[in-house]
């Protein structure tokens, strides 16, 4: 089991007196990251890939060893298949302008995904003339994957599945998801937003083609992700942006790209916030992932367990705990859910997430509430006792 009390000593902003149970939307970040991305600027500040004095060097080789560390951490072949963006959106992004759209291709996605795995499908069936095909979960947050069986077929150009619902917690079996699209020659895409910071990943072995997922959701600095594209793709996928640094050659008339990862990251990249993920990285895999995981189930079931137990709340997602990572959403009464956070905030200095949480497909067509639910969602920095305090809050409320 992870030592809580031992990590809580790398965030400092935990003295502050607040509650953090808005992992979800975004992490704290340790000081170990902190100082990694501060040494940056005080000993090496310089662009990278740039410059033959040692400032430059350094800043290169920083830039270079972080993005092994990133692809190691998900388990990617090499640095070559990881672009680093600046998250999950600009990486799905990256993925829809960069595939050459047929009228008539298929998008296969589902109706638990967050905006950024979703509205980009719609826009490319707009302006390429492709479909959207939404397959449905009950209310869970659980498919049957006969249900994609039917859904995926020979048009089918892209499945866009999330590995873990930003609502629900749910985890979702990518792995099999990706053999039934690979059946049928269409291509797999995994928003890793909230499955890379919970769960081991580990991109071979998911068999996904491309997998997007945000550094400042695992330890990292804002502004700091990443795109995985799998080798059989790395020639065909267009980056997004071109111009200093994607290139190999330059003419007058012409250009020839660079190879991988260089190719997609144009311009002067967010080289401190990529050295910051790379520590990041360093920083989960030192307290290791499966402990991670184990300490989240914990979290995760007593946080489900105690806030179904209060009258008047309703909690959604897996009944199972097993399914789901340190994520609990819930509506006390009929509280309006910014209300509910608010007051968790004010009252009880416990910060939680309120609203549609950018999953309104999800909240209308699952549960008819435009107006979302409160959210809690934890990581290994939390502890029990922070549980049992949101706990007595929710229930103060749901009593008045
Ligand atoms: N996608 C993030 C969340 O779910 C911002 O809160």
């Amino acid at each position: 089991m992870v030592d809580v009390e031992s990590i809580r000593k790398d965030f400092p902003i935990l003295g502050k007196g607040v509650i953090y149970l808005d992992s979800a939307a975004s992490s704290l970040t340790p000081e170990q990251v902190v100082l990694k991305e501060m040494e940056f600027y005080r000993e090496y500040r310089a662009n990278v890939e740039r410059g033959l004095h040692r400032f430059s060097q350094r800043a290169s080789e920083e830039y270079e060893t972080a993005h092994e560390e990133v692809a190691h951490f998900i388990g990617a072949k090499g640095r070559e298949n990881v672009a680093m963006v600046r998250n999950t959106t600009e990486a799905i992004n990256l993925v829809a302008n960069s595939l050459d759209w047929e009228k008539g291709d298929k998008i296969v996605t589902t109706v638990i995904e967050h905006h950024s795995n979703y509205i980009t499908w719609l826009r490319v069936a707009q302006r390429h003339g492709c479909t959207v095909e939404v397959v449905r979960s009950n209310r869970e947050g659980i498919f049957d994957l006969a249900e994609f069986e039917q859904s995926i077929d020979d048009s089918t150009r892209l499945v866009a599945v999330t590995h873990v619902s930003n609502v629900l917690g749910c985890i979702q079996p990518i792995k099999e998801i990706c053999s039934i699209a690979h059946e049928h020659g269409a291509l797999m895409l995994a928003d890793g937003a909230q499955g890379v910071p919970h769960i081991k990943t580990d991109v071979m072995e998911m068999g996904v083609d491309f997998l997007a997922f945000s550094g400042h959701k695992m330890l990292g600095p804002t502004g700091s992700g990443g795109l995985y594209i799998a080798e059989e793709q790395l020639e065909s996928t267009e980056p997004l942006c071109i111009g200093g640094g994607t290139i190999r050659d330059v003419s007058l008339n012409s250009y020839e790209l660079a190879v991988p990862p260089q190719k997609f990251e144009a311009g002067t990249p967010a080289i401190a916030q990529v050295i910051g993920l790379g520590e990041a990285c360093r920083y989960l895999t030192g307290v290791g992932m499966d402990e991670v995981k184990r300490w989240d189930e914990r979290l995760a079931e007593k946080l489900a367990e105690g806030l179904s137990e209060i009258d008047g709340v309703e909690i959604f997602g897996p009944s199972d705990p097993r399914q789901r990572v340190g994520l609990v959403s819930f509506n006390v009464r009929d509280m309006n859910p910014h209300d509910v956070a608010l007051s968790m905030d004010t009252e009880y200095n416990i910060a939680v997430r309120s609203g549609h949480h950018c999953a309104l497909p999800l909240m209308k067509e699952l549960f008819g509430l435009p107006d979302g639910n409160a959210r809690a969602s934890t990581y290994l920095y939390n502890t029990l006792e922070e549980i049992d305090v949101l706990l007595g809050a929710v229930e103060d409320i749901a009593r008045v």
